[in-house]
């Protein structure tokens, strides 16, 4: 196939945003406040999954320079930050967060060129994600502590006091919601923080730290670059940090609480997901499309939330069906940079070759491809890692492409004949992170979501968090909740304390 025109104006796109993005920046680790490069001298690319070019190269690190960044997190605890009041770390945090509101735009192009996200949604979620730190920032200030009535020659109560040094580990879907959703509350609650930002999306967090600097005091806020297995395992396993919150695949979640187990390190986990979106026949099916489709293609496919579960009563099947595929077609696949772009490609080669993998294992499992599956149909031969919005129809539980976490734009499609049919199947998988319902009926509505173990459940809607909603999995989707007042508590230990009252000898 010869170069076309598509991917030449992508090319020239991206060339131009790259320079925008990167003149007069040196995207290095943060560690105690400076700017500083890896002291192994090595860096490695990010580049733009978009025309798989390098955007810039970040440093290398190792567990030297964790213990560097766990070091002065320690020191800024001992110190400036751990000695600050609640109102002055709030209105500390409140500061940060009004200078990266005022850079918003730079940031989305980062989050948009390091991730391929459609910029319009890079835009959203920048703000979504300055929203969640505010709200942290806001609510450590309505927290109290108890008295406990004990007995009269007693004054015993409680308050909340930070671990220290929390060690933040976040995945490259949405580089900068995830890391907002941990720094957010461990900063407010009192905590320094090391956080980790994966390796394909290292750019969004290496401004946001250095737009902390003469705001948060420096040892704060520390960000270390590098893969996981040479700065997430040290950081899991460093005994100083006394606080673990990771988000990422399931397996690596295993592997960081065992990390985590010898040094008793509390971890929160935020793993996988296989979402059922389970459409009630008495649902109104064109909306039940629209949501499905929202669901399961938004950000290509890479959400821990997604809809990747379609669950269809089979009297409605059909019509459902035709409503869903003119979605899944009407989905604007293209440049990211441009604002009405839907669909953007997959985050790395890696993430889409699994992809292509899954597309073909629901071929050799017998489901039927009803769309996409492929880039043939488009123009991308010359461009990047893009999959179109795919629909699998025919699908059945005990299918891989039902049971595992795909992490692209694939839908899986499953037909139930009765409401107890439905619930049996929403819950046959390990995971339990969100699920939909789609009804009119506010019985079934309220007795689905009893049914369903999950963590969430949106119903005749997807997607829907707000700083306030706890947001967290059940079963092997993780431990804890994020985005919510009780997250606090996350980063934060109780301590009691219980004075004994000697009667007056006056
Ligand atoms: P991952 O879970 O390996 O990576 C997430 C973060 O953990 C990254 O910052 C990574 O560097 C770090 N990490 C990796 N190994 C570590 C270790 N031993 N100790 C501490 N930190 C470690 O996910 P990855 O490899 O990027 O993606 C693999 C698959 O996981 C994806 O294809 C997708 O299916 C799934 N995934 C799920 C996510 C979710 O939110 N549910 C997010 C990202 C990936
Ligand atoms: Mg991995």
């Amino acid at each position: 196939m010869t170069n076309n025109g598509f991917s030449d104006t992508l090319r020239r796109n991206h060339e131009r945003a790259i320079s925008e993005a990167t003149a007069d920046v040196q995207f290095n680790a943060w560690i105690d406040g400076v700017s500083t490069t890896s002291d192994t001298g090595r860096r490695f690319e990010t580049r733009t999954p978009t025309v798989d070019e390098p955007i810039t190269a970040v440093p290398r690190c190792d567990a030297d320079d964790v213990n560097a960044a766990v070091d002065a997190a320690e020191a800024a605890f001992d110190g400036v930050w751990g000695s600050m009041s609640e109102d002055e770390r709030s209105d500390a945090i409140l500061e940060w967060t009004s200078v990266l509101r005022a850079n918003s735009k730079e940031l989305a192009l980062l989050e948009s060129l390091d991730a391929g996200k459609p910029i319009a949604n890079a835009k959203y979620e920048v703000g979504k994600a300055l929203d969640y730190i505010e709200y942290y920032a806001h609510v450590v200030r309505g927290e109290q502590g108890n008295q406990i009535p004990v007995a009269d020659d007693v004054h015993a109560f409680t308050k909340r006091e930070p671990y220290g040094v929390a060690g933040l580990i976040v995945p490259w879907n949405y580089p900068l919601i995830l890391a907002a959703w941990k720094l957010g509350p461990a900063l407010a609650a009192g905590n320094t923080v090391v956080l980790k930002p994966a390796e394909q999306t290292p750019l969004s967090a290496t401004r946001v730290a250095q737009l902390s600097e003469d705001i948060l005091p420096a040892g704060a806020l520390n960000v270390v670059h590098g893969f996981g297995d040479e700065v997430g395992a040290p950081l899991t396993r460093h005994e100083d940090v006394s606080k673990i919150s990771f988000t990422g695949e399931d397996m690596t979640g295993e592997t960081v609480m065992k990390a985590a187990a010898e040094g008793i390190t509390p971890v929160t986990l935020e793993l996988g997901g296989k979402s059922p979106f389970v459409v009630f026949p008495d649902a109104d099916l064109e909306k039940a499309a629209s949501i499905a489709a929202e669901g399961v293609f938004y950000n290509t496919g890479q959400s821990c939330e997604a809809f990747s579960r379609t669950l269809i009563h089979e009297d409605v099947h059909d019509e459902f069906m035709e409503f869903f595929e003119a979605e899944a077609a009407a989905r604007i696949v293209g440049d990211p940079l441009r604002e009405e772009t839907t669909t953007g490609p997959l985050v790395s080669k890696q993430q889409f070759e699994k992809v292509k993998e899954y597309v073909k294992l629901g071929r050799r499992e017998g489901a039927t491809m009803v769309r996409g599956g492929c880039t043939d149909s488009l123009d991308y031969e010359h461009a990047g890692w893009y999959i179109e919005p795919t629909i699998f129809d025919n699908v059945t539980n005990d299918m891989r492409i039902a049971q595992e976490e795909i992490f692209g734009p694939v839908a899986s499609v499953l037909t139930f004949s009765d409401y107890d049919e439905a619930i049996t199947i929403a819950n046959d998988v390990d995971f339990g992170l969100a699920a939909g319902v789609a009804t009119t009926n506010l019985s079934i509505a309220h007795r689905a979501a009893d049914d369903i173990r999950a963590g969430t459940v949106w119903v005749n809607q997807y997607g829907r968090l707000v700083p306030g909603t706890p947001f967290g999995g059940y079963k092997r989707s993780g431990i804890g909740r994020e985005c919510a007042k009780e997250t606090l508590k996350e980063y934060q230990q109780t301590k009691t304390i219980n004075i004994q009252i000697d009667d007056p000898k006056l």
